[in-house]
């Protein structure tokens, strides 16, 4: 399929499609593709993905945030080929889209992180693995058969699994490590605060802990000095609880069941996934630790994003965490521009990814016009997935594709590199 026919491509497949009677099953639009997936999810699910913290306007505010902005379509322009390619780390992206880095996937469709590894190399779109993923990245990689990946890092309170996560990055072929800084703790989120949910504390999202060798380790020591942890009563919430963790923790179910280590697992990951202490200083032993380019997700202030060109880091992320971190945070797009004048002045070229808030193709089309390198989606893939899979994920990512190779046809622009402020008004 020639490139320059992408947008067309897809648009004209879904109306052809639709002559013979068939919708599209994954909705092409942002809030109707989040009601389908709210209706085929459960609810722990969906208040998990959906939700964020507190009063929820940060990840309001996000989305709000893209209405301020209005594009300035130029006419006469040849826009016959475009290029919506753009280059991060030595390896070439057909398109400027990232799979935003999403832990507990499995909480969506049981084929979890797999699916994404299918429909990222489908639409040659990088996955950001996550620490928290549900599959371990060993597995995941091995399904992305080299197409390309990124490994999201949260820095464990413990150096030993620190090392050994991103030795194991580093082996099964990540391009790139971005260390989450936005999280040194969870969020107030009243969504599963309301429903009593966290999903570690099932066991669930903590492949990455239970395929390691340190962290089993951990378990091994925890549970050869005595389990400390209380034996719940049995109620049927507590007998659920107990299959979830046995289910989720690797080895025999039945076993599993009357076994101590996957309770252990869940209380040792509870013990030591975040780092509150973390700071500037501790950048240089990370930088020791790889020769794989670092990327700093969750800097907002221009100020961090000197300091993290200082600290010679090879990328900045731009995000709020989807507003599931802080609440009334202001908006990552609002953050977007303040950052990347901090970078570009200090003569630094480095990828500044951005996400929090991306919904659609012109979403994306305003924050690389504001000086993002390239853009994560978070939400809509994991609603795609909740509605069909892997593709279900593929169909997002595809139609966010050709929405954009679209609005740069109609706006008379021809590659990333016409994105520029120039083509965009600000509205209030
Ligand atoms: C359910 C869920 C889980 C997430 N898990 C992680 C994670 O494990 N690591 C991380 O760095 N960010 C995580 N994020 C944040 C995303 O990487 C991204 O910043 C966010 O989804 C962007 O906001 P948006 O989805 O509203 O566009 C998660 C987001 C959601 C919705």
């Amino acid at each position: 399929m020639p490139w320059e026919s992408f947008g067309r491509t897809v648009q004209s497949a879904i109306y052809r499609a639709g002559a013979f009677g068939h919708r599209p099953e994954v909705p092409t639009d942002g809030t109707q593709l989040e009601e389908a997936a709210r209706k085929v999810m459960s609810r722990r699910g969906f208040a998990y993905v959906a939700g964020s913290a507190g009063s929820e306007v940060s990840a309001a505010a996000n989305v709000a945030a893209f209405d301020r902005w209005q594009v300035v379509p130029r006419m006469l322009v040849d826009t016959t080929e475009r290029d919506t390619a753009v280059e991060l780390f030595g390896r070439r992206h057909e398109s400027p889209f990232l799979l935003a880095p999403v832990g507990v996937l499995s909480m969506a469709h049981e084929d979890a992180d797999l699916a994404v590894a299918h429909a990222a190399r489908e639409q040659s779109v990088t996955q950001i693995i996550s620490t928290q993923a549900s599959v371990p990245m060993e597995d995941i990689a091995r399904t992305l058969a080299g197409s390309g990946h990124w490994y999201q890092l949260y820095w464990s309170s413990n150096d030993d699994l620190v090392e050994s996560l991103v030795s194991r990055a580093e082996a099964c072929g990540s391009d790139a490590l971005v260390v989450t800084l936005d999280t040194a703790c969870l969020g107030w989120r009243p969504r599963d605060l309301d429903l009593g949910h966290l999903p570690f504390a099932r066991g669930e999202g903590i492949a990455q802990y239970t395929s390691d060798p340190v962290f089993r380790r951990l378990v091994a020591e925890r549970v050869a000095a005595g389990s400390p942890e209380p034996r719940p009563r049995p109620t049927p919430a507590a007998v659920a609880t107990l299959l979830s963790m046995s289910r989720n923790h690797p080895g025999d179910l039945r076993r599993n069941l009357t076994a101590p280590e996957p309770r252990a697992a869940v209380e040792t990951f509870l013990d030591v996934f975040s780092r509150p202490s973390l700071t500037w200083d501790d950048l240089p032993r990370l930088r020791a630790l790889t020769r794989l380019p670092i990327v700093l997700k969750g800097i907002l202030h221009p100020d961090d994003a000197r300091r993290a060109v200082e600290a010679g880091v090879d990328g900045i992320y731009v995000s709020n965490h989807g507003g599931r971190q802080v609440d009334r945070s202001f908006a990552a797009l609002e953050a977007l521009p303040g950052v990347v004048e901090a970078v570009r002045s200090s003569g630094s070229s480095m990828p500044v990814i951005f996400d929090s808030g991306i919904r659609c193709g012109a979403d994306a089309f305003v924050a690389l016009a504001l000086g993002a390198t390239a853009v994560g989606i978070g939400r809509p893939h994991v609603y795609g997935l909740a509605l069909a899979g892997a593709e279900g994920v593929s169909e997002v990512l595809r139609n966010l594709r050709a929405e954009l190779d679209l609005q740069l046809a109609l706006t008379g622009c021809t590659s990333l590199v016409d994105l520029t402020p120039e083509r965009l008004v600000r509205v209030g």
